[in-house]
């Protein structure tokens, strides 16, 4: 099943992902996962993309759709994936069809979490993010529950940068909804609920 994953910073598209991988094996692509690791690496693409993530904006699309049909090439993601966090506009989306269409594959849903943004900013607020596999929890969660490395604080979730990501999500990402819709794939659940009856609705929407 090849799944995008679509909804403001914060919604728990990360959180769902993790719980999909680890119930179906799907390959879970997380642009924000790999840009952080290039960040980490300190490789080229890790310097161009840093000030852009750290104030909040877009990575250019150039480097992001790169990134994504490399990682869409992987063995791991032949029998399965789930986009997390790509596309973020209309131009990601119609690179993602073209090569979706050149490798022969579709895409089977778009899932849409929904959350309203006064509770994505508390959320935000309060996550910590595993800096060695990116697992994300609520503050409070020194030690990385999957993988024991250190939990820290994303630059970007500091509270001036989480409302600039919304408003970027607002007018750059949010149209995609109304795409999707017109391919008749949009599904949609309401994340703003506790984790497990969130993902009891997922799988049910994606009939897993
Ligand atoms: P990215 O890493 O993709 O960040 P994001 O989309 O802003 O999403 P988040 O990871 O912040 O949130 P999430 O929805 O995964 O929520 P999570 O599950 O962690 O992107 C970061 C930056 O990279 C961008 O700003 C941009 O600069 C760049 N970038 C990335 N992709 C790009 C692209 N395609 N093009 C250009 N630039 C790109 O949950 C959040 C918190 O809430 C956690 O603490 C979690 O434990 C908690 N939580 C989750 N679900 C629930 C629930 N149901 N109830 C209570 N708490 C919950």
């Amino acid at each position: 099943m090849n799944i995008v994953l679509l909804g403001g910073p914060g919604a728990g598209k990360g959180t769902q992902a993790q719980k999909l991988v680890e119930e179906f094996g799907f390959a879970h692509i997380s642009t924000g996962d790999l840009l952080r690791a290039a960040i980490k690496e300190g490789s080229k693409l890790g310097k161009k993309a840093k000030g852009y993530m750290d104030a909040g904006q877009l990575v250019p699309d150039d480097l992001v759709i790169d990134l994504v049909k490399e990682r869409l090439e992987a063995d791991d993601a032949q029998g399965g994936f789930i986009l997390d966090g790509f596309p973020r506009n209309t131009a990601q989306a119609v690179a993602l069809d073209s090569e979706l269409s050149i490798m022969e594959r579709t895409l089977d849903a778009a899932l849409l979490v929904s959350v309203d943004p006064d509770v994505i900013v508390k959320r935000l607020s309060s996550r910590r993010t595993c800096r060695s596999c990116g697992y994300t929890a609520p503050a409070g969660t020194e030690t990385c529950p999957r993988c024991g490395g250190e939990m820290y604080q994303r630059d970007d979730d500091k509270p001036e940068t989480i409302q600039h990501r919304l408003d970027v999500y607002a007018t750059q990402t949010a149209p995609l909804v109304e795409y999707y819709k017109g391919h008749s794939i949009l599904k949609e659940v309401d994340g703003d609920r506790p984790v497990d009856n969130v993902y009891a609705d997922v799988k049910a929407l994606l009939n897993l």
